[in-house]
């Protein structure tokens, strides 16, 4: 009996067959430098293996995450403004006390020269997972956000947030002043370097040193944990997708129909695993309905001008940028690029927000398979009519998440939180009520749906 593909193989044949197509030299290069040799990324959050100049970030993450959750929600502004300034003031103290920010834009440079020799690849990556949490947990000071950080327009960051963080986005390619998909999630999982990938452990918290019983009582970090491991166990399952992708480009360019047919049969297989990530967990039974949008969505938004120079508004009398950085949003998530470039649907995000927040190395896999997608080429009778057949059912399963996606969003955005304004965090803040906002958001989805066919 043939034995199954496993990601390992799958990562080796993109490596083979890297010299003979721009498909899989992409991925394989996005696999070999932004993954570490492995995909989903490998990330090395061991404290002991970090070098010495890193590790204070670790320690202060561990004593700033319990100081983040107020187990009692507040609506007092007061209050809170008090809660989001003893916060930041703490956090300022120990980077200023323990962090040489020196010898860490030493070890910086030394990655930049390509020294992994002393900043190993999967240390990098957890580092910048590590940098996110500490950056997004200081610009909300407190979880549930709320109004009064809400209204902010901009925060001073120390120094020892700043530095680095401008330093890791360089090495990405993003221009983000907000963490993203992969680095607030993806990241954030210990690689595992077995087959037991559910044994992954789940690093940076948002909702930790709870009472127990208040822990309990809401369901935050369960519903916090189910939520990241969606983004890492999608990646993981995809990891076939995107191999039998690169496959179906290759054998279509080499004039191989039934080698073609054959791969592209597989893609809407294995997407039936890769999608079962997001359903089995986005539901209330997993993730409660009852705390996501206050205890978990709140912390991935960013909702704050662009510290970066801004084109769009450089002509609007103070010289300054006014454009909102927005946070995390599952349109980040590689899988759906890729299968968007293959079908040969136009990209969901536009240049300038793909360049903001999705990894250089991503968008470049997914230029890539949009350049050589032949979808839109293929003749209807023959091995090409059945190729077409088998595509047509990877969209109709993309259809069907849209659809699906979408009443499920809505639940989700729609549970009442009195302490703060209207906002996602893939959009900022929104309308006044809720109600416009929904309507608002949902115009995306639904345009989105309609143009998948
Ligand atoms: C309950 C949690 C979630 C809510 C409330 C939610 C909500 C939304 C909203 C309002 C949009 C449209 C605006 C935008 O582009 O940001 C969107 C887009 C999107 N979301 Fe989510 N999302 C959730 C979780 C996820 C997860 C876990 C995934 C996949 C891992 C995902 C995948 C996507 C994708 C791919 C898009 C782009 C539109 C498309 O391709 O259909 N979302 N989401």
């Amino acid at each position: 009996m043939a034995r199954r593909k496993t990601a390992r193989d799958t990562i080796k044949d993109v490596a083979d067959l890297a010299e003979y197509h721009e498909t899989a030299a992409c991925l394989d290069e996005l696999i070999r430098k932004d993954g570490a040799g492995s995909w989903p990324p490998r990330a090395n959050h061991e404290h002991s293996t970090w070098p010495a100049a890193l590790r204070p970030y670790k320690e202060i993450y561990y004593e700033m995450a319990p100081l983040l959750p107020a187990a009692e929600v507040s609506l007092d502004d007061e209050l809170n403004k008090q809660r989001i300034a003893q916060f930041r003031s703490r956090f300022d103290q120990l980077l200023r006390e323990r962090v040489s920010l020196r010898e860490v834009t030493q070890l910086l440079e030394a990655a930049d020269a390509g020294r992994w020799d002393v900043f190993p690849r999967d240390v990098y990556n957890a580092f910048y997972s590590c940098i996110a949490w500490c950056r997004h947990a200081y610009r909300w000071g407190t979880i549930p956000a709320v109004k009064v950080a809400q209204l902010e327009r901009t925060v001073s960051f120390p120094a020892q947030l700043t530095a680095p963080w401008a330093s890791l986005q360089a090495h990405f390619g993003l221009t983000s002043d907000a963490g993203n998909m992969t680095a607030n999630l993806v990241l954030n999982f210990c690689s595992s370097s077995g087959p037991g990938h559910e044994e992954e452990k789940y690093v940076y918290r948002i909702n930790t040193g709870l009472p127990p019983e208040e822990g309990k009582r809401n369901a935050a970090p369960k519903s916090e944990e189910a939520f990241a491991r969606v983004a890492r166990e999608m990646e993981r399952l995809a990891v076939p997708v995107y191999g039998d992708v690169v496959r179906a480009i290759v054998a279509f360019a080499q004039g191989d129909g039934a080698a073609c047919l054959a791969h592209v049969r597989a893609v809407a297989a294995q997407l039936r695993p890769a999608l079962g990530s997001y359903y089995e967990r986005v539901h209330d039974g997993t993730i409660a309905r009852a705390v996501w949008l206050s205890r978990v969505q709140g912390f991935y938004a960013w909702g704050l001008r662009s510290s970066q120079g801004c084109e769009k508004d450089a002509g609007s009398g103070d010289g300054e940028c006014h454009e909102t950085v927005d946070g995390l949003s599952g349109n980040q998530v590689l899988l759906f690029q890729v299968l968007d470039a293959f079908l040969g649907l136009e990209p969901y995000l536009p240049r300038e927000v793909l360049e903001r927040n999705v990894p250089r190395l991503q968008r470049e896999f997914c230029a890539a398979v949009g350049r050589h997608a032949f979808r839109h080429r293929l003749g209807k009778e023959g091995v090409e009519g059945r190729i077409r057949d088998e595509l047509a059912e990877t969209v109709k399963r993309l259809r069907l998440f849209r659809s699906a996606h979408r009443s499920r969003a809505k639940v989700y955005l729609t549970v009442p939180a009195p302490e703060r304004l209207p906002m996602t965090a893939g959009k900022s803040l929104l309308k006044a009520d809720m109600e416009q906002s929904m309507q608002f958001l949902d115009q995306f989805m639904l345009g989105r749906l309609q143009q998948t066919v």
